[in-house]
């Protein structure tokens, strides 16, 4: 596989060739994911949940996401990596620029943050001193008590727009990639038309320019709870490679994500 970069995702986009992204937090799950084709790894803050046990990801660090970082990029020296900021570790500006350092200096190409407005002078901060950004927007798991539960978003009209409004604000302060949490289908495509870079679904339907999953749920082993929108591809292939690359080859070919995994 090339070496996947900024400009390599852009062209995907142009050429409409959809984008795969698990979650990764160590060496050997990164290497394997690496091989299986996927081209971005993200170091999410879910590690929260997924690692650590916690019920939402409020109590990640920047030395937890650092210390994953570390370890991903160890497992695959050429991947695209994209390490979350924390909960709060981007409050200020001043905040933000501190806490990229360690993130960066780890081996992650890009960071990602959740949230609109309030982020367009940061954007343009990080991206002016070579550090590119992602934005997350919908169900942003960071404003879980602001939300009152991990709850669908942008179902009403005004809601909708207020997400559309605000891809545009973060396009144009300059976020190279966009991931869309839980959302209506039909506004997820509204988004992806609208914007010019890559727009990375999460229950968010199949007409995002890729999607992403957290690595636990794909091999369903996340107890309890299952979210609607992701799919247990360990069980449906029966081996971890063939999980990998099945989830690859249906993304590639729209298959996944189904209706059953997507929000209206
Ligand atoms: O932390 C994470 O795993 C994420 C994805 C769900 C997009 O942010
Ligand atoms: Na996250």
């Amino acid at each position: 596989m090339a070496k996947i970069n900024t400009a390599v995702l852009q062209k995907m986009k142009q050429q409409a060739e959809k984008i795969t992204m698990l979650t990764a937090y160590d060496a050997s799950f990164a290497k394997l994911f690496a091989e299986q084709g996927v081209e971005i790894l993200l170091v999410g803050d879910s590690l929260g949940m997924v690692l650590q046990g916690h019920s939402d990801t409020l109590p990640v660090t920047i030395n937890d996401i650092a210390y994953h970082t570390r370890s991903v990029r160890a497992g695959a020296a050429d991947a695209f990596v994209i390490a979350d900021m924390p909960f709060m570790s981007y409050g200020t500006l001043e905040q933000t620029l501190q806490n990229v350092m360690p993130l960066m200096q780890a081996g992650a190409n890009m960071v990602k943050l959740e949230g609109g407005e309030f982020l367009l002078p940061t954007i343009k901060a990080l991206t002016e001193r070579g550090v590119p950004v992602c934005g997350h927007l919908g169900l942003t798991p960071q404003s879980v008590h602001v939300f009152g539960g991990f709850k669908v978003q942008g179902k009403s009209n005004e809601q909708a727009d207020s997400i559309l409004t605000q891809a545009q604000a973060l396009q144009a302060a300059g976020i190279q990639l966009l991931v869309l949490e839980c959302i209506p289908t039909a506004l997820a495509k509204r988004i992806t038309d609208a914007l010019t870079i890559p727009v990375i679904g999460i229950g968010a339907g199949n007409v995002t320019d890729g999607q992403v999953l957290v690595m636990h749920d794909i091999m369903g082993i996340s107890s309890g709870y299952i979210p609607k929108f992701s799919k247990n591809y360990l069980q449906q292939t029966g081996e971890i490679r063939s999980a990998i690359s099945t989830f690859v080859s249906e993304v590639k070919s729209g298959i996944f994500p189904a209706a059953e995994h997507s929000f209206n």
